[in-house]
């Protein structure tokens, strides 16, 4: 018994929602470790549609979750989303890490303000003030989940005092006793679930079955991301250890998500993207707009150079292949196996942005296939549809473990 991690391996939407769920009803524990609202899982089960910014989707199942010390909280949002469940006759057996760092409403108008001043530079960020609450925490002007219940007003005071400065110069009024009423009603309401999730994790990690959620996706990571197109937080696996307090000894298993295309929101570089009539296509048959912020995706062919680059840093053991069924009734299915760059083939994802953008796809295409849609066996797939997924398997030399064939959790083969 021990950790095991499932991590998108794309620019996030891979469809973590969907296989966290699907794995789930075998763990005791589900953990976020990074990132906030930004995130948004769609979990299906029967007719109802639910929808998650912050609290893991394992919480469906009745399991223990937990929103570690690397995740940033909106108070509202998840007092909202607790709420939710609640009405829906759930009571979530939750844990909120007290060194979370908690968004601020500043956070959210600084986030939107900057996304101004960027103009046609923009990130294309959520505006849920992930960004500038992560720059709060790394220059120590953050404020904890432990501190909302512990002299929330005096702390925020003296943080407030420094931060007025930068407030005045951007325009920015805070009404910092409405601040303060507010977050103390939330406090009220999340007191009971505020804890040291640190210590909670390590006592059960040897003995349970513990599941790591990346939210986001490892190209959005701050670090090995298409910087600064990317999210301010580390969803790779090593964000578990700084963000949940666990030894990468501790994780046995990490699960790498990944679409059978390719979609990215927001800004940056994105070598596959179809802009004409198969990006539409993809688009619309894929239902590709965002959880968070309801905008359209771009979307693209799978990229294998990117997706090598993933597994390598992520040490992946197995691949889950999400929305196979969106590819049915393609004539032909490209999968991307190197970018052309001044003339020469790269095999390797750059660092440079600047790079990536001139960076052309070199194409393998594949003859399409009716019908996956549904399927809930490996048999009766069609022999295309294995070529393809057999051919991304080899060329990443990670077997698959789950292909997802629709939206429903009985639409989900196992091998
Ligand atoms: P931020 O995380 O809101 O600062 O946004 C930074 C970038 O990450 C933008 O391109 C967002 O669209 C993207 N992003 C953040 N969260 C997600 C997600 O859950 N899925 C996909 N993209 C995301």
């Amino acid at each position: 018994m021990a950790g095991v991690a499932i991590i998108g391996l794309q620019w996030g939407d891979e469809g973590k929602g969907k296989i966290t769920d699907f794995f789930s009803s075998s763990f005791d524990c589900v953990v976020r470790y990074q990132g906030g609202d930004n995130a948004g899982h769609t979990v299906v089960i029967g007719n109802k549609k639910y929808k998650f910014h912050l609290i893991p989707s394992g919480v469906l199942q009745n399991k223990k979750v937990v929103i570690g010390n690397g995740v940033v909280v909106n108070p509202r949002v998840l007092v909202e989303e607790i709420e939710m469940l609640k009405g829906n006759g759930i009571e979530p057996d939750l844990m909120v890490s007290d060194r979370a760092n908690i968004i601020m409403p500043y956070h959210i108008m600084l986030d939107g303000l900057e996304e101004e001043l960027l103009a046609e530079k923009k990130i294309g960020t959520t505006k849920r003030g992930i960004g500038p609450c992560y720059s709060d925490k790394i220059a120590r002007h953050g404020i904890r989940m432990g501190d909302l219940i512990n002299d929330f007003d005096k702390k925020l005071k003296r943080i407030l005092k420094i931060k007025e400065k930068l407030f005045d110069a951007y325009g920015i009024k805070i009404d910092a006793e409405k601040l303060i009423e507010d977050y103390l009603k939330y406090a009220k309401k999340l007191e009971k679930y505020i804890g040291d999730t640190i210590y909670y994790l390590n006592s059960i990690i040897d003995d349970k079955n513990v599941l790591f959620e990346g939210a986001q996706g490892f190209l959005l990571d701050i670090d090995y991301g298409t910087y600064p197109y990317t999210t301010s937080s580390n969803p790779c696996v090593g964000g578990i250890c700084t963000g949940a307090g666990i030894s990468p000894k501790k994780i046995e298993k990490i699960i790498g998500v990944v679409k059978a295309y390719t979609t990215r929101v927001g800004k940056g570089p994105m070598p596959t993207e179809e802009k004409g009539q198969i990006g539409e296509y993809l688009a619309e048959k894929g239902k590709e707009f965002g959880t968070t912020t309801g905008r359209k995706r771009r979307c693209g062919w799978i990229d294998l150079v990117a997706l090598k680059y993933a597994c390598m840093v992520n040490g992946v053991d197995e691949i889950a292949i999400t929305k196979l069924d969106v590819l049915d009734g393609l004539e032909e299915i490209k999968v991307c196996i190197g970018y052309e760059y001044d003339g020469k083939e790269l095999k390797k994802f750059p660092s440079s942005i600047e790079i990536l953008e001139q960076c052309k796809p070199i194409y393998e295409t594949f003859k399409g296939w009716e019908k996956t849609r549904n399927k809930k066996n490996y048999e009766d797939l069609p022999v295309n549809a294995k070529r393809y997924l057999d051919y991304i398997s080899n060329e990443l030399k990670i077997p698959i473990c789950i292909i997802s064939t629709g939206e429903r959790r009985e639409d989900t083969i196992q091998l």
